[in-house]
């Protein structure tokens, strides 16, 4: 994965944690890169690593530290540095949603080896609707719900994405259901 998805875990952890829980977290998951470089490939191995020394180091279950990752990357990473590319997705958390499906490959414009996930929506209702996410990468489905919580909380929308078909369970892809509440001011 490009760089800025191992630099955003590292803001997170170093907001919340601090910079000593970082090197341990670094250093137990094997990585000595410095600096990570945003347009740069990384492999998605590093990614997972990193992910899993935290649950270690931070004494927090995988999932807990994939939804905060989530929240974070849109609240602070995709809104301070690309706010333009997220002010296009949408006035709602719904128009949002259902432009997700389009929404990788503006970022393809920027990073071209991009491999991103797929999405779909389904049975669009007024307060719900179906996301299908298709990926090759496994065990993300709690970094969508994460991503989803915090699409909700920046539209003011608060919203829950319930994972209903899971490729863990045998499904073709992971399908959640995603319920909204009406936008508090
Ligand atoms: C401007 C905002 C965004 C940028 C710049 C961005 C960029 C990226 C990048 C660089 C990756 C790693 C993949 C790779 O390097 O090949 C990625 C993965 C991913 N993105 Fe985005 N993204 C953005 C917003 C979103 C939003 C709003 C969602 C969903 C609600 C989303 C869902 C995901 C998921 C689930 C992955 C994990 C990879 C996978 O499932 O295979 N992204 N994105």
């Amino acid at each position: 994965m490009y760089g800025l998805v191992n630099k955003a875990i590292e803001e997170l952890v170093v907001t919340h944690y601090g910079e000593d829980k970082w090197e341990a977290i670094k250093a137990k998951a094997g990585v000595d890169v410095e600096v990570f470089v945003s347009n740069e490939g990384y492999p998605d191995e590093i990614t997972y690593n990193l992910v899993g020394a935290a649950t270690e180091v931070l004494g927090a279950p995988a999932r807990d530290i994939l939804i905060a990752f989530g929240e974070h990357w849109v609240l602070k990473t995709a809104s301070h540095s690309y706010g333009a590319m997220m002010r296009s997705g949408g006035q709602s958390l719904k128009e949002f949603l259902i432009n997700l499906p389009n929404f990788h490959t503006r970022v393809q414009m920027i990073y071209p080896k991009l491999q991103p996930p797929r999405f779909e929506c389904t049975d669009i209702g007024d307060d719900s609707l179906k996301l299908h996410y298709h990926t090759h990468r496994p065990g993300l489905a709690d970094f969508v719900v994460g991503l989803v919580q915090g699409l909700g909380k920046l539209y003011h929308t608060p919203a829950t994405a319930t994972l209903i078909d899971s490729k863990a369970a045998g499904a073709d892809h992971d399908v959640f259901e995603v319920r909204w509440t009406a936008a508090t001011a």
